[in-house]
Parts: structure tokens; C-alpha cells; sequence
């Protein structure tokens, strides 16, 4: 049996708790060594909580004295892309949570100092994980469902203005984006590891109700390489909340409604005509029981580095994931569609998610509100 993986986190605050009830799931397979904080309040209370040793406000510090194999990044955005390189100069390898980085330069910056230090780099979307995603690629990879040919993603959540009281949300310097970037990015990310490259997209962002700096909702149309196209939907505004996918192949529909993480009860499978046989008994079949969610995807971290494997969710997979993310704001933005061609150096989508800055930027926030 390996030794158990020593992990630190940086960043104690709401999503930490998750990771350290996660990896506490993970039993002997983990040793949680230090927890860091520039909060050193909130740092000493949280190892207290969790019981973990060492907690620390200086994280090439604590990292020196720790040395764990593994630091997860859980700060807010802005500050993952420091938060990661330090750990990869102390010789970790490094999950960070979503959205990995601001702007899709810092994600080169990022894969740059991966590849610098032969460390791994993977990022938190832990959406991927649950046993019915699973399921659903391998049926799709081994043919079962045929061509794809429509996808539905809405990430319909909604968040009063208060929820943006917390100064690093709602703005493009510190979170990177509003819904797109901060929440639907989860379903999208799954939308993507389903059917694959995206070849172009349409999008609208407005700012419809919220006082904030980015928007509050995005609807795109994306086209696939396959040739399947989806419509996405990106809001914060919806009363009725819902994160809901749904996939139309020649053979069948599968569709998944939930809101922040799903078991198997949350899919629901729709064969055509004569496949109803092929379909069921193999969506009954496969992989069953793992709900969606953290545990599940650290899980599979683990397993990737025993084996000596780049653990999931990869920086290609993740930067395909953000480039969706830059693309539905700079169609929006542009006014024009987007392919990933068109977010290179030179774009100014890739210096910023913003770009030149959102058509409603001349106009003072509290006259929206
Ligand atoms: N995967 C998910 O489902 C999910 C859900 C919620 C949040 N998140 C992500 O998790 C991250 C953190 O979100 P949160 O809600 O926990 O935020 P939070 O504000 O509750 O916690 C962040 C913590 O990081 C600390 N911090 C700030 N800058 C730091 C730095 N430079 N070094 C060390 N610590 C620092 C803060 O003091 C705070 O305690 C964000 O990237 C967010 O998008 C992911």
C-alpha cells in the first residue's frame, strides 16, 4: 500500500471546509498537514476544527516546514496563480480550484511553471466525477448513443446582492468573470467533457439586475467540432434555481437536473425507438452509486498519482474549459462569433476576460441595481 499523500491548503475559508470533509472521506489515503491562511485567525481556527498540525499566514513557510506531496489552492481567484507557483517551486503537486486563473494569460503563465517544475497541475471540477458522468462518456466513447446532436446547459442559480458583499465577487479583477467564469463554468466544464472541442461560439452578457462590475447572465451558442451545438445559459438572477444538462443523441436523450452536486436519482435516460434495449442496459450496467462532488474527483487525484498519471481535471482539459469562458465574453462583447483561434496573445480576451471592457461599463452600477 502507497504511504498516505501529504496535503496542504492554502486559502481557509468556505469551499476549505468541503476539501478538508472531503479528504477526511479519503481516510488513510491522505494526511492532512497544514492549513494556510493570510488570515492567521481564521488559519489556526480552521486546523484547530479539522485537526490538522500546522497551520500558518506565509505559505513558502509553512510549505518548508511541511512538505506535503499536495497543495490544494482554495483562495479566492486572484490569488491562485501566486498560491500555485510557490507550491510548485516547494516541489508539490497542485489542485486548484475553479476558476484555476483570472485571465487565459495567467493560465499560460500557470502551465508554464508546471512544466517548469515537472509537477502536476489539475483543477477542482468536480462535476465530472459523479458516476453517471462517467457512465454517460463511456457509453458515448463506445458508441452506444450515436452522434450527438443537441445540448441544453443552464446554470439558472440565483444570488441577491448581498452575496456580493464579499469584496473579491462580482468584480473582473479579483473573481474574472460573473456567472460564466464563477458558476456555470462547473456545467459547461461537464458539457465539454462530453462531446469534446468547441469550434465557435454566439454569445449575449448583460448585466440585468445585480450592482456589480461584471454580468449577472450569458446565453451562448456553441458549436461543436463534431458538429453537435449546444445553447448555454450563465445566470444568477433565477428564483427558481436549477443547473440543468441535457443531451440529445441520435439514440437517446439523457438529461441531468440538480443544483450544486447530483447522485444517480438526478438523471433521467429517454431511448429512441428501437434502442431501447442497447441504451438501458447499458446506462443500468455501468459504474454506479458515486455521487457528483469533491470526494469523488480527489479520489480520482490519488489514483492518478499512485500511478504516475496526470491527475484530473488536466491543464488541456482545463484550459478548453476556459477558453469557453473567454469566447462567450468576447462574442458577447464583440458583438461577432468566436473560435478558440481568435483568443491568442494578440486578442485582448486573452489579456483579460473583459477584454476592452463590457458595453456597460461607462454606465455607474447603482443605476442597474
Ligand atoms: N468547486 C466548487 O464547487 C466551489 C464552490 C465555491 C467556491 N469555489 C472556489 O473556491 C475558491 C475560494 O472560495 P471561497 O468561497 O472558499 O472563498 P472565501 O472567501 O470563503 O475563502 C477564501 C479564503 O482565502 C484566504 N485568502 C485570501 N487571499 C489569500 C492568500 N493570498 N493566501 C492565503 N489565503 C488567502 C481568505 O482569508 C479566506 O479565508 C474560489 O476560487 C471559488 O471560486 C469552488
Amino acid at each position: 500500500m502507497n504511504a498516505p499523500v501529504r496535503v496542504a491548503l492554502v486559502g481557509t475559508g468556505n469551499i476549505a471546509r468541503i476539501h478538508a470533509e472531503a479528504l477526511r472521506g479519503l481516510g488513510d489515503r491522505v494526511d492532512l498537514v497544514a492549513g494556510v491562511d493570510v488570515d492567521g485567525v481564521q488559519a489556526r481556527s480552521f486546523c484547530q476544527t479539522h485537526g490538522i498540525p500546522h497551520a500558518g499566514t506565509d505559505l513558502g513557510r509553512t510549505l518548508a516546514a511541511t512538505r506535503p506531496d499536495l497543495v490544494h489552492v482554495c483562495t479566492p481567484p486572484g490569488a491562485h496563480l501566486d498560491a500555485a507557483r510557490i507550491a510548485l517551486a516547494h516541489g508539490a503537486h497542485v489542485l486548484i480550484e475553479k476558476p484555476p486563473t483570472l485571465t487565459l494569460r495567467q493560465f499560460t503563465e500557470l502551465e508554464t511553471a508546471a512544466n517548469h517544475s515537472g509537477r502536476h497541475v489539475a483543477t477542482v471540477f468536480q462535476h465530472r466525477f459523479g458516476s453517471g458522468a462517467r457512465r454517460l462518456r463511456s457509453m458515448y466513447e463506445a458508441g452506444v448513443l450515436g452522434r450527438p446532436l443537441l445540448a441544453l446547459c443552464h446554470t439558472t442559480w440565483f444570488r441577491p446582492q448581498e452575496y456580493f458583499d464579499v469584496p473579491w465577487r462580482g468584480r473582473w479583477d479579483t473573481e474574472g468573470g460573473g456567472p460564466t467564469m464563477g458558476h456555470g463554468i462547473h456545467q459547461m466544464d461537464l458539457l465539454l467533457a462530453i462531446l469534446g472541442d468547441w469550434t465557435q461560439v454566439s454569445a449575449v452578457a448583460r448585466r440585468q439586475a445585480r450592482d456589480v462590475d461584471t454580468e449577472d447572465l450569458s446565453l451562448a451558442h456553441v458549436t461543436f467540432a463534431d458538429g453537435a451545438v449546444a445553447s448555454v445559459v450563465n445566470s444568477v438572477l433565477s428564483p427558481r434555481e436549477e443547473s440543468y444538462l441535457r443531451f440529445d443523441f441520435a439514440r437517446a436523450t439523457i438529461e441531468l437536473t440538480h443544483l450544486y452536486g447530483y447522485g444517480e436519482d438526478a438523471w433521467r435516460v429517454t431511448p429512441a425507438p428501437g434502442h431501447e434495449e442497447a441504451v438501458l442496459s447499458a446506462w443500468h450496467g455501468g459504474e454506479r452509486g458515486e455521487p457528483s462532488g469533491h470526494r469523488a474527483q480527489f479520489a480520482a487525484v490519488l489514483d492518478a498519482l499512485a500511478a504516475g498519471e496526470r491527475p484530473p481535471v488536466t491543464l488541456a482539459e482545463a484550459r478548453r474549459t476556459m477558453r469557453l469562458v473567454a469566447a462567450i465574453y468576447a462574442s458577447a462583447f464583440s458583438g461577432h462569433p468566436v473560435g478558440p483561434g481568435d483568443l491568442g496573445p494578440g486578442s485582448p480576451f486573452h489579456e483579460r476576460m473583459q477584454g476592452g471592457g463590457p458595453p456597460w461599463r461607462l454606465i455607474p452600477r447603482q443605476e442597474v441595481a
